[in-house]
């Protein structure tokens, strides 16, 4: 990708979107603004694949250093109690079954670079992923399906500002029975724990989500979807569920906070920070896509 001026795209009520590299967006006057200010990045940076795509991945080890140089800058953007959320696809090894560790090497590389710790690892499962590595999976059926992303949470804060209240699950419906009831059985667990009955049967409204976020992606139709189709635009073809930056931006921020996500694509991070009385800020490399992402924000007709 050649290196271009950033510019401003478009604006909403509620965000910016750029148009340039993040590279050079990042480093640019238009978000000195910003410097210090933004309370969550979140992203999904171009993966390490092993054959080119059409939005330039690169690869091996020249991706884990490209995406450790943005550690720094990323963590100079963010403030004191911010958090930076990277979403990252598993890779394979070319012609081979088995797995590359480029994305665990660029994840830790970047974590040492901009001196961050690591909050919490997630995994984000997509139930409906079609199986792949075809080869290996449906051919030969030596492996399985290869269905989830790593969603690291790093921050330069061991406290950053969170708050899983703002995340919570709706019960299950025994639990929602035993609320009722107000009978517990507080024996031992077979892991030998004692469960207090007090805390157990308080009513919380909702359980504390885990770390394994399920969320499949398989809408037929969404504004923007509409919106790049009346057009002929090329859809995205790696858009996050909704619900990924849907959870985080609930989970690690609160109205009027700042969210930004530099490798932006549909901008499905600006759509629902919007949705969600955030502010935001965006940046894509490719024209396309930062066309076709403007389909979140217009009116339907
Ligand atoms: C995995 S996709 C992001 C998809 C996005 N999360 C969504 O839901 O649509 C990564 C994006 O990074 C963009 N990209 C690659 N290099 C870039 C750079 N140097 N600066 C900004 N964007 C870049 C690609 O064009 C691609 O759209």
């Amino acid at each position: 990708m050649s290196a271009r001026e950033p510019s401003l795209a478009y604006e909403t009520h509620l965000g910016q979107m750029y148009l340039g590299r993040a590279e050079d967006v990042l480093r640019s006057q238009a978000l000195e603004h910003c410097r210090g200010h933004v309370q969550l990045v979140f992203t999904s940076p171009p993966f390490p694949l092993n054959r080119k795509k059409k939005y330039g991945n690169r690869q091996g080890d020249e991706f884990v250093e490209w995406l450790a140089s943005f550690a720094p800058l990323l963590r100079d953007i963010v403030s004191a109690d911010g958090s930076i959320v990277v979403e990252m696809g598993n890779a394979w090894e070319r012609r081979r079954p088995v797995m590359s560790t480029l994305a665990l090497k660029a994840l830790l590389t970047f974590l040492e670079r901009g001196g961050l710790s690591l909050c919490q690892q997630f995994v984000c499962y997509n139930p409906a992923r079609l199986p792949a590595p075809a080869q290996w999976v449906t051919i030969e059926r030596i492996r399985v399906k290869d269905s989830y992303t790593h969603v690291w949470w790093m921050s330069p804060n061991d406290r950053p500002k969170a708050d899983n209240r703002r995340v919570l699950k709706p019960y299950s419906a025994a639990m929602r029975q035993l609320l009722k009831s107000g009978k517990y059985d507080a024996g031992k667990r077979p892991s030998e724990h004692k469960i207090n009955p007090r805390s157990f049967l308080t009513d919380n409204r909702g359980a504390i989500p885990p770390n394994v976020l399920t969320l499949t992606n398989t809408r037929a139709t969404d504004p923007y979807q509409r919106y790049c189709r009346q057009r002929e635009l090329r859809l995205h073809p790696a858009r996050m569920p909704p619900g990924l930056p849907e959870f985080f931006i609930k989970f690690l921020t609160t109205e009027g906070d700042l969210v930004l996500d530099p490798f932006a694509g549909s901008n499905t991070t600006g759509a629902v920070a919007e949705q969600l009385g955030r502010r935001w800020i965006a940046i894509e490399a490719d024209p396309t896509y930062v066309e076709g992402s403007r389909g979140w924000f217009v009116p339907l007709d």
